[in-house]
């Protein structure tokens, strides 16, 4: 090989490493808290200074909506896709924060690549490509049940997190989740399992038995269940407010434990996150696997 030749690709993997990370929020279960989880976790990214582009990929559009991008525009939004010319939009209330957004276009643009001959699903990695070099990261909101759409967002993805409900159907539905990532392990190789952020969307809280059988299923993957998104009775007012929950309630438990969850999941994607947050939330993780394992 020549000198030139090594210079060339030293230099191409310095493109790769300067490129920001991608991670896609799953589940194939519909209101598994993928929406709530990619906004919160931006909000707090956000506020830590991180330039994070959201990209809702859901054609009922509910993460633009809770961002609060303007009702009248979007009629004509989500046509990025099918133009190929994503153009971020300013979250005014999540601050370094840019979503590029669904709409009725969207539909649109997932035909486009269906009817694409080759390569279909790497075309939504190669239109978010130029994003990477503008932002730290980028975070995918994908819909549930598995399409193009999904598929796509795993082949453009450089990481992968099942967001998961404590009760058993959804629970299956991160496992599917994952045989699907398993799936496209030998297609995209890089693609790395961040884990399960479980939610417990009950006021009772979270059924031991429910969290251990998560634990366990994290273990036998080899990835981390995180500690749970606590119940709260806030959920759902972001979609008048347009504010995350973790940022308009910081300080009470579930603006806590999105920070936890911000810490941990930022760490796998080698995100520079604030080292308090990061030792709370390990310290939080070892407490609930002790907790969990005892019981
Ligand atoms: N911490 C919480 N406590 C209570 N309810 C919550 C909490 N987080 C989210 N919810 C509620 O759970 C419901 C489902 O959440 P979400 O929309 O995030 O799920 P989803 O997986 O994106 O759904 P879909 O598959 O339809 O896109 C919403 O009504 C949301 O307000
Ligand atoms: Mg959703």
């Amino acid at each position: 090989m020549t000198t030139l030749g090594v210079a060339a690709i030293d230099q191409d993997r310095e493109t790769i490493m300067q490129m920001a990370p991608v991670l896609a929020v799953v589940n194939r279960k519909g209101g598994a808290g993928k929406t709530s989880a990619t906004h919160n976790i931006a909000g707090v990214w956000g506020t830590w200074g991180l330039r994070v582009c959201l990209v809702d990929l859901d054609t009922a559009f509910n993460l633009t909506e809770a961002c609060g991008y303007p009702e009248e525009l979007r009629q004509e939004s989500g046509d990025w896709l099918a133009s190929g010319i994503p153009e971020p939009w300013s979250v005014p209330g999540m601050p370094n924060c840019a979503l590029v957004p669904s709409g009725a276009r969207l539909a649109g643009g997932i035909e486009r690549m269906e009817k694409l001959a080759i390569d279909r699903e790497r075309y939504l990695g190669k239109v978010l490509a130029p994003l990477r070099r503008d932002f730290d990261v980028l975070l995918l909101d994908t819909k549930p049940d598995l399409d193009l759409s999904v598929t796509s967002a795993l082949a453009a993805a450089t990481h992968v997190l099942a967001t998961a409900l404590t009760l058993p159907q959804p629970i299956y539905g991160v496992v599917r989740s994952l045989g699907l990532v398993e799936d496209l392990r030998e297609g995209v190789p890089d693609l790395r399992v961040v884990g399960f952020l479980p939610m417990a969307y009950n006021a009772r809280g979270l059924r031991p038995a429910a969290l251990g059988s998560m634990v366990e299923m994290a273990q036998e993957y080899g990835v981390i269940c995180l500690p749970p998104i606590p119940y709260t009775e806030h959920a759902g007012k972001e979609s008048q407010s347009h504010v995350p929950m973790a940022l308009a309630y910081r300080n009470t438990a579930v603006g806590q434990h999105y920070r936890y969850a911000a810490a941990l999941i930022g760490e796998q994607l080698g995100l520079t996150v604030p080292a308090e947050w990061l030792d709370r939330g390990r310290r939080l993780h070892e407490q609930m696997l002790r907790e969990v394992l005892a019981a």
